[in-house]
């Protein structure tokens, strides 16, 4: 037998084996239940996301001589000829080839004739948005006065482009794009059954670049299996898609950042060397830098484009990064990818950028106010690794004790997150509030609140601990938080444990 697609094969062919769009479904196979189908649905959606394939469940279960609890048989011969595409009274049109346009012209006259095979007609017209005018008007004609035996499924990517007046005479369907799991969980079920075993980091991957589209989620794990057989590795699913490591990527913005050229330029070097393109180079770091601001902002890691598990790590190291910087590099490496599209000096090019970057990441600091041993002494324009991370643990524990206070009582969270965290001394933590807050000291000061921050802190630091609240000076107020952190505790600032 000829090697069919698997995302042929994998086509789902009832309700119950459609990945997400649940509303859809329910909504679906209810009104085939409760026999209340109406005439003319419209199924919008991106691409690969079972508008489609839901077209034909439908046009099954209207169709189909046992119906089973909405669902269709799949057996009987109006099934098995529609699966097959032999069925007379299913009618898919392709709106986009020619063929498409004369279909849609006879409609009008065909439409009237009575189903010859099955109880109703159902014509799928795929594609809808590219009709022509004349095409609409006469598909329009024939929706507003519907023959009893016929229901139109029209699909579309692109609802916006499909008259109003055709629209508004469908009950619309709007399909959303798959998530993340939903792809990785279809993924695992359709390797499984063909015996191929795919690393979760490659699954990450195709099911993160398919853009919410199974489709092409499943046409990558074809491509990749028929490239390398069927054991699948990220690097496999790398090489196939020209995709560029997420690792290496947040290396080398880890290098940037720390002023390394040298590393940098080497880091490329050797990327070109291993055969990637400098256009995919920064593009793929232009990417990674948008999931960086993505995370940040969102503190989500559903939506990001190339960072997998493998970096996720660094990429919660780089969160200071500074939106306004990262904005500016974004712009440097989208520029220079679609130069790099015409130019000659590809690896000049791509140094430059990097260089650029580099040099745009050492300029200003951000306002990130930490004082410590090590980075004074080196003088370097970028920021020293080790001493940034007490205050970074620093900020990490205020967030959680923030989230934990917020969680039991809202005003306790409004009063708390006036102050900030100085750090922990013994069994005292150490609060510090501006002068102007002398009222959210006080009322924080109180046994509710105060008893709502312990609760929080034993379950945040682990141990029961004392509370001090401070006032300092008001302005410049970071440098003062961490001039009295260090005043009180030394250059450890703050003292954790997990
Ligand atoms: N929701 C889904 N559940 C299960 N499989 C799906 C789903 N969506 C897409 N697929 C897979 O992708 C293939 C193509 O899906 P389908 O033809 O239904 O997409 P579509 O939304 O019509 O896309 P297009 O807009 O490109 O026509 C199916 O054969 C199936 O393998
Ligand atoms: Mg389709
Ligand atoms: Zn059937």
């Amino acid at each position: 037998m000829a090697y069919m697609a698997l995302y042929r094969a994998w086509r789902p062919q009832r309700f119950e084996e459609v990945v997400g769009q649940e509303q859809i479904v329910t909504a679906l196979r209810n009104a085939v239940r409760e026999n209340r189908l109406t005439h003319a649905y419209l199924f919008a959606g991106p691409r690969g996301t079972g508008k489609t394939s839901i077209a034909k469940i439908v046009a099954k279960a209207v169709n189909c001589e046992q119906l089973q609890d909405g669902e269709p048989c799949n057996q009987c011969s109006c099934c098995q000829d529609i699966n097959n595409g032999n069925f007379m009274d299913v009618i898919e049109i392709d709106a986009a080839s020619n063929r498409g346009i004369d279909e849609i012209r006879d409609l009008r006259e065909k439409v009237r004739v009575l189903p010859a095979q099955g109880k109703k007609k159902v014509y799928i017209i795929d594609e809808v948005h590219m009709l022509t005018m004349e095409a609409f008007n006469a598909l329009l004609k024939t929706i507003e006065e519907p023959p009893e035996s016929v229901i139109f499924i029209l699909a579309t990517t692109e609802p916006q482009k499909i008259p109003a007046t055709i629209r508004s005479r469908c009950q619309g369907y709007f399909f959303r794009r798959l998530t993340i799991e939903e792809m990785e969980g279809r993924l695992k079920q359709v390797a499984e059954a063909n015996n191929i075993t795919v690393e979760p980091d490659a699954l990450d991957i195709i099911a993160r670049r398919a853009n919410g589209g199974l489709r092409d989620a499943l046409s990558t794990l074809d491509q990749v299996y028929s490239y390398r057989g069927n054991h699948i590795t990220k690097a496999d699913v790398l090489d196939v898609l020209g995709l560029v490591d997420d690792v290496f990527l947040a290396q080398l913005i880890d290098a940037a950042w720390q002023g390394d050229t040298g590393q940098v330029l080497q880091m490329l070097a050797a990327a070109l060397q291993q055969g990637k393109e400098a256009q995919q180079i920064t593009r793929e770091a232009a990417l990674y830098l948008r999931d960086l601001l993505f995370y940040h902002t969102t503190g989500q890691a559903a939506g990001l484009a190339v960072v997998t598990e493998a970096s996720i790590g660094k990429l919660q190291q780089q969160k200071k990064a500074g939106t306004t910087r990262i904005l500016q590099a974004l712009r440097i490496l989208a520029e220079t990818t679609d130069k790099l599209r015409f130019s000659e000096g590809q690896r000049f090019v791509l140094e430059m950028a990097f260089l650029e970057v580099t040099a745009l990441f050492a300029k200003e600091e951000p306002a990130v106010p930490v004082a410590g041993k090590k980075e004074g002494a080196k003088g370097s324009p970028a920021r020293a690794k080790g001493p940034r991370e007490p205050a970074e643990a620093r900020d990490a524990m205020w967030s959680r004790i923030l989230a934990g206070v917020k969680e039991r009582k809202i005003p306790t969270h409004a009063l708390l997150c006036q102050g900030k965290l100085l750090g922990i001394k013994d069994d005292t933590v150490y609060i510090g509030y501006r002068k102007g807050y002398k009222f959210h000291k006080e009322k924080m000061e109180e046994k509710p609140n105060r008893d709502i921050l312990t609760e929080v802190l034993q379950e945040v630091v682990g141990r029961s601990l004392e509370v001090q609240f401070i006032f300092l000076d008001d302005d410049q107020y970071n440098d003062i938080v961490v001039k009295k952190a260090i005043e009180l505790f030394g250059e450890d600032i703050v003292e954790i444990k997990e």
